[in-house]
């Protein structure tokens, strides 16, 4: 059977666009859903010239009709996702189409003091996260002292568990000169947050799967970028899930046969938020100026972005791993003018030409880039361009060679932050 089913989901480091490319896919949906991650993403969509920020809501939540689903393996902060509802849909709640699954995992304050508190402790060897508690949330979920959406609605469980998680995190925060957290204005606090989320929450893998098999169509929206995954992104300067398509079935409750295509959204240009290797990297005023015309800071944590040229060679090797079979490329518009222009096509390491990305940070932090140069893209009327063909020719042999390069068809080229200058030429549904 063909399913109706599109991973959407970042191919770099994170903030490649991924909200506006969702929401514009997500009006062709029926159901958007987010299954990792949380509160660290930050899309940011553009509606009618108004910036909207989201973080753990999907991003087919302006959609009216569009369900949106937050699946297992999303972590959630259930006083931040509360804010969210509040700022989104203030006094209109009822507009809001949205599922929790009941085996997510609850982000809870003492996740977020001992996500800054592990940094400190690491000094120069950090990983720079977005200190919203994302590791200390997964690793109580693999230590098995986690505690999920779905124990808000018990409450002698919710007290058991608790008892459990902060029995060892106590002991942990103590340790570390922190102060412990009170057990039971915690538990009256959860218990007021239980009340206003139960409407959501619910065995999100069942709505997913009737809506799958009954030919809807599904949109998974992966958070952060493919070089951020937790087992294939540049370890150990990742996040702590799995935002690609090989980790759905898992943090969806869907079988794998379910996802049929993958959509990887591609920034014309690199950029990451954090420390990690970057052998593209461009620390100069080449980079300064892409920074500023592309308005890269970050959503969530307003840091500046590093910038760099595009590396075809790691984003072969997340092609590789997460089976992209088209490709949605991304700040198309920020290129145009841009002299000197250029894209990595091999690393060279200790003299040699490679085209993979070594496993160690290490090895990987040696790797020097190797380049091929491209003409500058000339302004051009952006409305105007309907097909491939449209484009300018400069634009063609830059955007050709990444499609030869990596095997999927430009399926959509955004190039501007409202609707109307995303331009598809390709269907997806
Ligand atoms: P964490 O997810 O807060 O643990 O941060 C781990 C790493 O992932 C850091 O380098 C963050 O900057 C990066 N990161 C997390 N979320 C995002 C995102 O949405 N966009 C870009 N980078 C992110």
């Amino acid at each position: 059977m063909e399913y109706k089913t599109l991973s959407v989901e970042g191919s770099q480091f994170g903030d490649e666009g991924k909200g506006k490319i969702t929401d514009y896919i997500a009006s062709h949906a029926d159901v958007v859903c987010r299954y990792q991650g949380g509160n660290n993403a930050g899309h940011s969509i553009e509606i009618d010239g108004v910036r909207h920020a989201l973080r753990s809501l999907p991003s087919g939540i302006y959609e009216k009709g569009v369900l949106n689903v937050i699946a297992n393996g999303v972590v959630v902060n259930p006083f931040a996702i509360l804010e969210e509802i509040e700022e989104n849909f203030k006094g209109r709640e009822k507009d809001l189409r949205l599922a929790i699954s009941d085996r997510a995992h609850l982000i809870l304050p003492y996740h977020i003091q001992l996500d800054g508190a592990y940094e400190d402790l690491m000094g120069k060897n950090k990983i720079g996260t977005t200190h919203k508690g994302i590791g200390p949330c997964y690793s109580d979920k693999a230590k098995r002292i986690g505690i999920r959406v779905g124990d808000l609605l018990d409450k002698d469980y919710l007290h058991e568990r608790l008892e459990t998680a902060l029995g060892v995190n106590n002991k942990v925060l103590v340790g570390l000169g922190k102060e412990s957290v009170d057990i039971e204005k915690l538990y009256s606090d959860l218990l007021v947050v239980a009340e206003r989320l139960r409407p959501y929450i619910t065995d999100t893998s069942v709505l997913l799967n009737e809506a799958i098999d009954a030919g809807k169509k599904v949109v998974f929206e992966g958070a952060q970028g493919s070089l951020l995954d937790l087992d294939h992104g540049t370890y150990p300067f990742v996040t702590s899930s799995s935002p690609t398509s090989v980790s759905i079935p898992v943090n969806a409750g869907i079988a794998p046969y379910k996802v049929q295509r993958v959509l990887a959204i591609m920034k014309s240009y690199m950029t990451r938020v954090g420390e990690g290797p970057m052998p593209s990297e461009q620390d100069n005023e080449w980079g300064n100026a892409i920074r500023e015309r592309g308005h890269e800071y970050g959503t969530v944590t307003k840091r500046p972005r590093r910038v760099g040229y595009l590396d075809l060679v790691l984003l072969g090797y997340t092609s590789r791993i997460t089976g992209v079979t088209d490709l949605a490329v991304t700040l198309f518009d920020v290129l145009e003018g841009v002299e000197n222009l250029k894209i990595c096509v091999d690393y060279s390491l200790d003299g040699k030409i490679i085209d993979y990305v070594p496993a160690s940070a290490k090895t990987y932090a040696h790797c020097k880039p190797i380049y091929k140069e491209f003409k500058t893209i000339p302004h051009f009327e952006h409305r105007k361009i309907h097909s491939f063909g449209d484009l300018p020719i400069e634009a063609k042999e830059y955007l050709g060679f990444i499609k030869d390069r990596l095997g999927a068809d430009i399926a959509i080229l955004s190039l501007g932050a409202e609707r109307e200058d995303t331009v598809t030429f390709k269907e997806l549904f």
